[in-house]
This record gives C-alpha cells, sequence and structure tokens, in this order.
C-alpha cells in the first residue's frame, strides 16, 4: 500500500509539527533543476517558487518565461512589466548556472568518474518570522542527490559538504554581490517577495474532507481504523485518534502530509485496534485545521452510515429482488390479458 511505505510514528510527527505550528513562521523556497540535456516534458533547466506550500511561479529554459501560477498577482504592481521583469532576471539566472552545473559536473566526475548522468538540484529556502522580523535563508547545492555546497546567510559564506566543490565555494565567496543574486538568496530579495506574496498566500484557505474506514483484521495485521483526510490548504495539519476524549492508546501511524497535484494536500492516519472488546466505533478522528477555526472536525465510523459495505449490499440486493419479484408478478398477471 503506497501511502503507508515511510510510516512514521505520530509522535515524531507531532513533534515536527509542534515546530511549523509556532504561529506566524512563513517560508519561500526555490526549487530549482538542471538536467544535462531536455528531455521530453521535462527541460533542461525548471524553477518553481513556492510561498507557504503554494506555487506561484515558474520558469523553464524551453518557454525562456516565467509566470505565475494559482492565480498569483503579485502586490499592484502593473503584472506584464512585473513578469517581464521577473523573466530577464531568470535569464541571466539561467546562462549563469549552466555554466556552473558544468563546471560542478567536470569536478565531481574528477574525484570519481561516474557514467550515468548528472542532475543538480538547487533547493533555496527563506523563512521570516512575523513576531520578531526575523529573515533565515539557507541555500543547498547537490547532484544526484549527493550534497555539494551550503550557504546559510547567518554565517553568510559557502562552505563544501562535498570536498570536490571546495574550489567552487572559495570562488563563490570571492564573488560579492554580483554572485549573490545568482547563487543564493540575498535576504533582502527574500523580504522583498514575502511582502508581496504571503498576504495572496493567507487569503487561500480549503477545509479538509474527512473519511473514516475500517479494516478488518488479516493474518499479519490487527484491524486497524483508516482516517483519511484530504483537500486542505495551508498544509499544517493536526490528525488524532480520541478515545473518550483522550488521545486513543495504540500505536498511531501518518502517511505524512502529501501533495495532491493542486494546491492543496492530503494525510492519513491509522490506528490499530489491538485489544479485545474494543469498538472501532468508539474512536473518533479529530482534525485541526486553520481553516477550521476551533472547531475541530470529528469524525466516527459510523456502523449505520458508511461503516458495514456489506450490509449494504445485502440491503440493495434485497431492494433490487424485490423490485424483480414485483416486476416479473406485474408481467405474469397481465400476459393473459393481451
Ligand atoms: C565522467 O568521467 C568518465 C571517465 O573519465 C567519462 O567517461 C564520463 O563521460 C564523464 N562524465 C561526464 C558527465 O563528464
Amino acid at each position: 500500500m503506497a501511502p503507508w511505505t515511510k510510516p512514521t510514528l505520530v509522535s515524531f510527527w507531532l513533534l515536527s509539527l509542534c515546530s511549523i505550528t509556532l504561529a506566524g513562521v512563513h517560508h519561500m523556497s526555490y526549487l530549482q533543476l538542471i538536467s544535462p540535456q531536455a528531455a521530453s516534458g521535462l527541460p533542461k533547466r525548471l524553477q518553481v517558487m513556492r510561498v507557504n506550500d503554494l506555487v506561484l511561479s515558474v520558469y523553464d529554459s524551453n518557454t525562456r518565461r516565467q509566470a505565475p501560477r494559482n492565480g498569483y498577482i503579485p502586490g499592484n504592481q502593473e503584472s506584464q512589466q512585473f513578469w517581464n521583469a521577473r523573466t530577464a532576471g531568470c535569464l541571466a539566472w539561467d546562462s549563469w548556472v549552466e555554466t556552473e552545473y558544468q563546471g560542478l559536473v567536470r569536478e565531481m566526475n574528477a574525484s570519481s568518474p561516474k557514467a550515468e548522468p548528472y542532475y543538480m538540484q538547487i533547493l533555496k529556502t527563506c523563512e521570516l518570522d512575523d513576531a520578531t522580523g526575523a529573515v533565515r535563508a539557507v541555500t543547498r547545492y547537490s547532484l544526484n542527490g549527493e550534497d555539494l555546497l551550503q550557504h546559510q546567510t547567518d554565517q553568510n559564506r559557502w562552505f563544501s559538504v562535498h570536498p570536490a566543490a571546495w574550489r567552487v565555494a572559495e570562488r563563490w565567496n570571492r564573488g560579492g554581490e554580483t554572485s549573490a543574486m545568482l547563487n543564493h538568496l540575498p535576504l533582502q530579495q527574500c523580504r522583498f517577495w514575502m511582502e508581496r506574496s504571503v498576504p495572496f498566500t493567507t487569503q487561500k484557505t480549503a477545509q479538509p474532507s474527512v473519511h473514516v474506514v475500517f479494516v478488518p483484521e488479516t493474518q499479519d495485521r490487527q484491524q486497524r481504523l483508516i482516517c483519511h483526510v484530504t483537500g486542505f490548504y495551508p498544509r499544517d495539519i493536526e490528525v488524532t485518534w480520541e478515545r473518550g476524549g483522550q488521545v486513543a492508546l495504540g500505536e498511531q501511524l501518518t502517511s505524512g502530509i502529501r501533495p495532491n497535484g493542486d494546491p492543496t494536500f492530503q494525510i492519513q492516519v491509522s490506528i490499530e485496534l489491538g485489544q479485545e472488546g474494543v469498538s472501532p466505533a468508539e474512536h473518533v478522528c479529530v482534525v485541526r485545521h486553520s481553516s477550521l477555526g476551533d472547531a475541530p472536525l470529528r469524525m466516527t465510523w459510523d456502523s449505520q452510515a458508511t461503516g458495514q459495505p456489506g450490509i449494504l449490499v445485502i440491503v440493495s440486493v434485497c431492494i433490487l429482488a424485490l423490485l424483480g419479484i414485483g416486476a416479473l408478478g406485474w408481467y405474469l398477471r397481465r400476459k393473459p390479458g393481451e
């Protein structure tokens, strides 16, 4: 079952959730992908900008344009002019990054030659704390998933995470302002973007829908309940199983929060009902999300309405059979008269 391939214990997940929900921290990211050659459907260079997990703009080396996504209109700027200016910035990055990509591949391949193609990932992230106004940015470069270089604004210099990247780190550290605009995310740029996009993302909200499914015991698994929560934005959510007003005993496993492809997210949290005599209907899936205000959604496995497809099937078959018998009777009664 795909959603459960990497189950994480809920306690760990709750801990990480707490770190996010310390209210008023906004985050922005640029994900940049550089491929050795353009494949069908995948441009050679691609850049996706997200604010609070919402994709706001995309640039790719095929169209050579930066364009808005999800209806994003930055502030009250003249829109066409704005995107033309953004595209100009992206074109400068595009030619710069191609040269840097080739340089890094040369260094890496010289230290340990590989036959397979090299894909470069660049992740530029920054966080703005509403309460203090503090901004912090981290940029990471990697090749085929192996970390090469890292930049943190609080240290304001490049570190080579991989020994083969030290020459590049030194060169970038000598580079100054011009290089800074291209290879990492300067704080003023981060602040500029956050100010223009956070209000847009905070207007967006989508309420979760919740379904509870009962999975009977099998040879190698105990009976369990799965709470499937989907269609929510923003991403942060809390899903817990409760029983008698308290967090339910029994191991709760989460799929982790996953994107739906549209701007919304989904998550599944299951609970094993180990002990004898524990009724699934006593368990409540409790969902807390910013779109719901202070009133969490509570969903039980309702044995009448959704819980027992077996009974529903039997009832439907009976109704159909009765209808069939009725129709047959009507037909038989009618025939002699014709
Ligand atoms: C890496 O080095 C190997 C061995 O020298 C060579 O065959 C290969 O083409 C190089 N790859 C790249 C991408 O330069």
